[in-house]
């Protein structure tokens, strides 16, 4: 073993593709594992992000089409947990039949779901939030889930912007300081912190038992 690899935080060994839900209260997996979703709006990297933490490469749909995914993906990582990728939120030209579904189908999936145990929101760092992030955060935050936030495309702007971006980000999120993570999926940059904030929250009970 390299020590690279012995310090690896999630050190994968297998990733399944088990389905996903289409419609609300549709099929998915049985729940027996806990459970981390990924939220954001569409284009903000989800699927990319997914595809880092767990060091493979195409595993779920990455594309330059926002509202690729349009289902709610649902991954196991070595029978410990299930990754869960949502489709995103606030593309102006989803069909209107597409948007309708939205809601109920993450809401559902959010409330429903007896395993979820967090959800890892993300942010692109060189955009404002938009009112659909601060709806999200709002039916978050009325849940009660845990949260992440994961700022991403950090490659993208200077190291400068950066800081200052996180500084703001910092001020107006209300969630704890060390649940606000920066990420690059292009480079891998923040990979391991948000490994390891994520399997803290599935090491913990779910909040609805607390
Ligand atoms: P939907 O499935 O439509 O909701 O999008 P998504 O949030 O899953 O985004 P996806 O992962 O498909 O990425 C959207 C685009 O952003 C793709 O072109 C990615 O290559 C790009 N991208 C994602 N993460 C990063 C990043 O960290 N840095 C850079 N430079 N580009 C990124
Ligand atoms: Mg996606």
């Amino acid at each position: 073993m390299t020590p690279a690899a012995a310090r690896d935080p999630l050190p994968v060994r297998s990733v399944a593709f088990l389905g996903g839900m289409a419609v609300p209260g549709g099929w998915r997996p049985p729940p027996g594992l806990p459970e981390v979703a990924f939220s954001g709006r569409s284009n903000v990297g989800k699927s990319s992000l997914l595809n880092r933490l767990v060091r493979r490469g195409s595993l779920a749909r990455v594309s330059n089409t926002p509202g690729r995914t349009r289902e709610i993906n649902f991954f196991r990582v070595d029978d410990r947990f299930l990754l869960v990728d949502l489709p995103g939120y606030g593309y102006a030209r989803q069909g209107k039949a597409q948007r309708a579904l939205w809601r109920p189908l993450v809401e559902g999936y959010l409330r429903e779901s007896p395993e979820l145990r967090g959800v890892v929101q993300l942010l692109d760092i060189r955009r404002d939030p938009t009112g659909d992030d601060v709806a999200m955060f709002d039916l978050l935050a009325d849940i009660g889930v845990p949260v992440l936030v994961a700022v991403t495309k950090t490659d993208k702007p200077g190291r400068t912007d950066v800081d200052r971006r996180l500084k703001e980000l910092r001020a107006v999120l209300s969630v704890e300081q060390d649940a606000i993570v920066p990420v690059s999926s292009r480079t891998g940059a923040g990979r391991d912190e948000l490994a390891q904030a994520i399997l803290a929250l599935v090491r913990q009970p779910s909040w609805k038992s607390q």
